[in-house]
């Protein structure tokens, strides 16, 4: 028979201090999901563990638990056999056991007044509800998404969290809606969310969250020409003006390469804007692997920001011209695949990209990979155990393109092969980086975390795959006055 050892959180309130995880084991050759399990230890050990559940079925979003950390609907979720850990939703208070208070996410609804507002305005006829607006009415308010988004967990008083971003996106969509809800968002925080898209990866219902919801509102302010974040604005205009959406100082990569570098090949480098600018060494270092890789990498002239930070930050006009222009130029340029460095713009390309070319009869002739998957290719290295002990920070947007595992092998295949150590870490979810052009303070609490995770493993320096987290986790470094380095795997 399988064993599952479950650990559950228990607390009474009416006993100060109590909150303890209590150790349960059930044998059984059935497949537990998490509520099976909740029922069977309250039946077996005849205890009175409170926990919600009501529809059964994912419905009605009442049983929303943590499981081994991960938010999620305990009626849907599997419990592997082995050992499992069970907690109320993180970023709530216990009322007890696994149940939390929903008291101040329901308050900020009744405060923003996210209801229909339908007042003097006469319905239309043979109204129907558009695809997003369809996907968005699926809410069930389960607050899995609350639960996992970094911004909220970290300012709960001033970001309001996915789920509340949702209701607002929802009534913004309804037609006979008269709210003024892109300003209601504004003001619960919009720009505080650090574009991690964990909420759409979490969501029980499938909703787009990030995409279908904080976007679709940040577009709504763009268009209703309330004021953002001064930094997004100038990206914007320096996009209008260069194609680039970060300053440049001296000649781009493309063009100190430009003489050199050969005009035809099999494959394309998309450097994006910051291998362009500032990281200058890692955009070399990526032509370098691809030629070491047995490749006749080309550059092509031409190419523009990727998007991603225009359409994220709700400038989606820029960003349908942004990817037209290099689907173009890659296009012509004749090669079978094209390799970025940089998670935001991998995933700009492989997730935004279908849906931004809609209608401009383009589209893109090659495959786009991160350029772990090329490292990823190449045979193992003879392991080796430096002194320096390195680990690798997953950027959220290296998780988001489904890319994780090639990326934490890629990055222990680079280590090994340099001759230090490798080690895992269980770092903070999301650094912040994106955060940094909006809500600055909240870029370097979230940049913090994962300094100090670095610091309690004695590691020395972290590897990444995202020029944006390394430039906010390296400020973070120089804040804490830490001894740890940040470097792109590029870099290693
Ligand atoms: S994208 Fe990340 S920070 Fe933004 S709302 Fe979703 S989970 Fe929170
Ligand atoms: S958006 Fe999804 S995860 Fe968030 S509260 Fe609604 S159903 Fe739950
Ligand atoms: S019991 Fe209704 S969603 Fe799980």
């Amino acid at each position: 028979m399988k064993q599952y050892h479950v650990s559950i959180y228990r607390h009474d309130p009416s006993v100060e201090g109590s909150g303890r995880y209590v150790d349960y084991t059930l044998s059984t050759d059935a497949r537990l999901k998490v509520l099976d399990a909740l029922d069977a230890v309250s039946k077996e050990y005849d205890t009175d563990i409170a926990y919600r559940a009501s529809c059964l079925m994912g419905r009605c979003g009442s049983c929303a638990v943590m499981l081994n950390g991960r938010a999620l609907l305990a009626c849907q979720a599997q419990v592997e056999p082995g050992n499992s850990r069970l907690e109320p939703l993180r970023g709530y208070l216990v009322v007890r056991d696994l149940l939390v208070d929903r008291t101040p996410h329901e308050r900020v609804i009744d405060a923003a007044r996210i209801h229909l507002d339908d007042s003097g305005f006469a319905r239309p006829t043979g109204f129907t509800y558009g695809k997003d607006l369809y996907a968005l009415t699926l809410c069930t308010d389960c607050l899995v998404c609350q639960a996992s988004c970094p911004a909220r967990n970290e300012i709960p008083a001033q970001f309001a969290g996915p789920a509340v971003m949702t209701q607002l996106a929802r009534y913004a969509r309804d037609p006979r809606d008269q709210g003024a809800r892109p300003t209601t968002a504004l003001v619960e925080g919009l720009h505080s969310c650090t574009s991690c898209m964990t909420c759409s990866e979490v969501c029980p219902r499938g909703i787009d969250v990030f995409g279908q919801a904080i976007v679709a509102l940040r577009k709504g302010a763009v268009g209703s020409r309330l004021p953002g974040p001064k930094v997004q604005d100038d990206m914007t205009e320096m996009f209008r003006e260069t194609g680039l959406a970060f300053p440049k100082s001296g000649p781009l990569l493309v063009e100190e390469m430009a003489e050199a570098g050969p005009k035809q090949g099999d494959v394309g480098v998309f450097l994006g804007c910051m291998f362009q600018t500032r990281h200058k060494d890692d955009g070399r270092a990526l032509v370098k692997v691809l030629r070491d890789a047995g490749h006749t990498p080309v550059v092509p002239e031409g190419l523009v920001c990727c998007g991603g930070p225009l359409l994220w930050t709700g400038h989606e006009e820029e960003a349908r011209q942004a990817a037209a222009t290099n689907v173009k130029i890659l296009n012509d340029a004749g090669v079978g695949t094209v390799v970025t460095a940089c998670a935001g713009c991998g995933l700009a390309w492989r997730k935004e990209y279908p849906r931004l070319l809609e209608g401009t009869g383009l589209s893109p002739q090659f495959t786009v990979l991160d350029v772990s998957k090329m490292l990823d290719a190449r045979e193992s290295p003879q392991a080796s155990a430096g002194s320096e002990r390195l680990a690798y920070f997953l950027p959220c947007h290296i998780r988001s393109q489904g890319a994780a595992d090639d990326a934490r092998r890629a990055a222990e295949w680079s280590i090994t092969r340099s001759g230090r150590t490798y080690v895992e870490v269980d770092f903070p979810e999301c650094c912040g980086g994106m955060a940094a052009s909006a809500d600055p303070q909240l870029a370097a609490r979230l940049a913090a975390k994962v300094i100090a995770a670095a610091e309690e493993n004695s590691i020395d320096a972290i590897v990444t795959s995202c020029p944006f987290c390394v430039e906010n986790l390296a400020r973070g470094s120089r804040r804490a006055r830490s001894k740890v380095r940040v470097t792109h795997l590029l870099g290693v």
